[in-house]
């Protein structure tokens, strides 16, 4: 957008000139690396926040390493080994963070996205303490379940904050880093508990460091980002906006932007947020005059995601999308590939490194390329090209099993063949729905139901990633080869669906959202938009402007310099 334009739009007598107007290429600047790059404070502040994605992954990779050391076999007989608490004592922690991510909505939207994360850090400390210390089986499962609590408030709370300070050409790449981050959680942990199991030796003599230590470092991390809630990371400043700050909203999103507090683009998309929030206010205000107390309108804003179309179009294309990311099998790969390369004829010492470890360095090499695309090739593309690729996987992976289930032992290529394909699925995944799950429901939202739609979005990732947990060892033992075509068909209705379905969202501002939704149109949505851009018409009246020269001026109707 050339500069005379966004000083057009930000003397512009409307709203609405302002917020369609944006040729987001060259005001906000390149997407991708480049972007991040030279936004470095943008990266600087995603990078810290996904902290928090690097807690979720270690927490679910942590687990499995340590279910299987002696010493904590011998001192969990029901919970390690083939105890008949294992399956259990691995969900609750999911089911932890099914709740986490549906109640930190009132949290982010009452404490700020910001505090709701050092919340979250809180729990997720408490639980880590209480696994890292854990003397009896209901110390294990509380302290899970408690983390699991926090763990789901952090996967819920970072992708929203990071959305809120992101510019639109950066949305996309900055919350892939919170992938990133969780990719490398599971890869760091895995490689931490096989290093630690080594501890006083793998056998009788093993110490209890060995597991104790892999828990208990993960308060390392969790206490940085809890600091950092308070003195590194900034208050979003949508939700500024939301609660009445708008004047710091301004200062913050200067900040973030590295731009004077009057340039045109920090002015214009202080304006775009300002529509926003206030439409959404004053649309609850006008339909629901007796919604006076916090948990009134709490609760008129989630019937409102349910009965309106607009928004219940949205929070199922959200919840969806978590559901299919999961049942694309993914964690069926993370949580049971050693059993699954052993069944397809892959034994020896090697192979749960083979397994487990090779894929989380693949899962984590493939989200990189994912921080330059997304927000350049845009979501819908990337997605298709991942489920073509990974319901092209499952469906060889399915099909060599079919054939070769009785005769691995005699064609080893089939099974490096299907293990092959085991690798290609993950690197599938990471770039595309790996990624594009999380980025989705931040931003497609309006602000007054952001919070509680992300919300039930992310909790339908943690309870569907429960299910699979739970199915996954079933479907293996019982419908064998049956399991992969299981989970070619969701990849293969995760294409169509996109194909069919998804509306693109790279590069929209998110207060304009609507336009992809249809919603708000109509008459008096029109009249309540008019009524507020006339408000914010008056404001940006006093609003001084900013000259290329670097001078400002308070008079509006000044031609600017060049
Ligand atoms: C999923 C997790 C999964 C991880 C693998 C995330 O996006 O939500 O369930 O374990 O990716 O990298």
């Amino acid at each position: 957008m050339s500069d005379e334009k966004i000083d057009r739009m930000i003397r512009s007598s409307s709203v609405d000139d302002i917020s369609s107007s944006v040729d987001l290429d060259s005001a906000y600047g390149p997407s991708g690396f480049r972007g991040l790059l030279k936004s470095s404070n943008i990266l600087f502040y995603s990078l810290f926040a996904s902290l928090g994605g690097f807690l979720f992954g270690y927490d679910q990779g942590v687990i499995s390493g340590v279910l299987v050391m002696h010493d904590f076999e011998a001192r969990f007989p029901r919970v390690g080994g083939n105890g008949d608490l294992q399956g259990w004592v691995v969900s609750i922690m999911q089911l932890g963070a099914f709740v986490g991510a549906l109640i930190n909505s009132p949290l982010a939207d009452r404490l700020s996205r910001r505090y709701s994360i050092a919340v979250a850090c809180v729990a997720f400390l408490i639980g880590s303490v209480l696994q890292a210390a854990a003397v009896d089986n209901s110390m294990l499962f509380i302290g899970r379940f408690i983390g699991g609590i926090g763990l789901g408030q952090i996967s819920m709370g970072v992708p929203l904050w990071i959305g809120e300070v992101a510019p639109p050409n950066l949305r996309g790449s900055a919350v892939t880093l919170q992938q990133f981050a969780i990719a490398s959680g599971i890869m760091i942990s895995f490689w931490l508990d096989y290093g630690t199991q080594y501890i006083g030796g793998i056998g009788e003599g093993q110490s209890q460091a060995a597991w104790r230590l892999p828990f208990a470092l993960r308060v390392v991390p969790a206490l940085t980002l809890l600091t950092g809630c308070f003195f590194v990371l900034p208050f979003s400043p949508r939700w500024l906006v939301k609660v009445g700050r708008e004047h710091e909203a301004l200062t913050v999103l200067s900040r973030l932007r590295k731009m004077p507090e009057n340039h045109p683009i920090v002015q214009a998309e202080i304006m775009q947020i300002k529509a926003g929030a206030r439409f959404d206010a004053l649309t609850i205000k006008e339909k629901f005059p007796n919604a006076k107390t916090p948990a009134q309108i709490a609760y008129q804003q989630y019937k409102e995601l349910v009965t309106q179309k607009h928004l219940s179009r949205r929070l199922f294309v959200a919840c969806f999308m978590q559901f299919l990311q999961q049942f694309t099998g993914v964690n069926a790969i993370i949580y049971y590939a050693p059993k699954m390369f052993k069944s397809i004829g892959l034994s020896g010492n090697s192979v749960s490194l083979l397994a487990t470890g090779v894929v989380g360095i693949i899962n984590v090499v493939a989200t990189i390329p994912a921080i330059g695309i997304v927000d350049n090739f845009g979501r819908r593309v990337v997605l298709m090209v991942g489920a073509l690729f990974m319901s092209l996987s499952h469906f060889i992976i399915a099909t060599l099993y079919a054939i070769y289930e009785h005769s691995w032992a005699d064609h080893l290529s089939a099974g490096w063949a299907a293990a092959a394909f085991v690798w290609f699925f993950v690197f599938n995944f990471a770039y595309s729905v790996g990624c594009i799950a999380w980025i989705y429901p931040t931003e497609i939202f309006p602000l007054g139901v952001r919070a509680q739609a992300m919300g039930i979005a992310i909790s339908v990732n943690w309870i569907s990633n429960f299910v699979i947990g739970l199915i996954t060892p079933i479907m293996l033992s019982h419908f064998k080869f049956g399991t992969f075509y299981f989970f070619f068909a969701f990849t293969m209705i995760l294409f169509c669906w996109v194909l069919m379905f998804l509306p693109e969202t790279k590069g929209v501002p998110m207060e304009e959202m609507d336009r992809l939704w249809g919603g708000n149109e109509g008459k008096e949505t029109a009249d309540r938009m008019d009524r507020i851009q006339q408000e914010l018409r008056c404001e940006s009246r006093n609003v001084p402007i900013y000259s290329k020269t670097g001078s400002y001026s308070d008079d509006l109707d000044i031609e600017l310099q060049d």
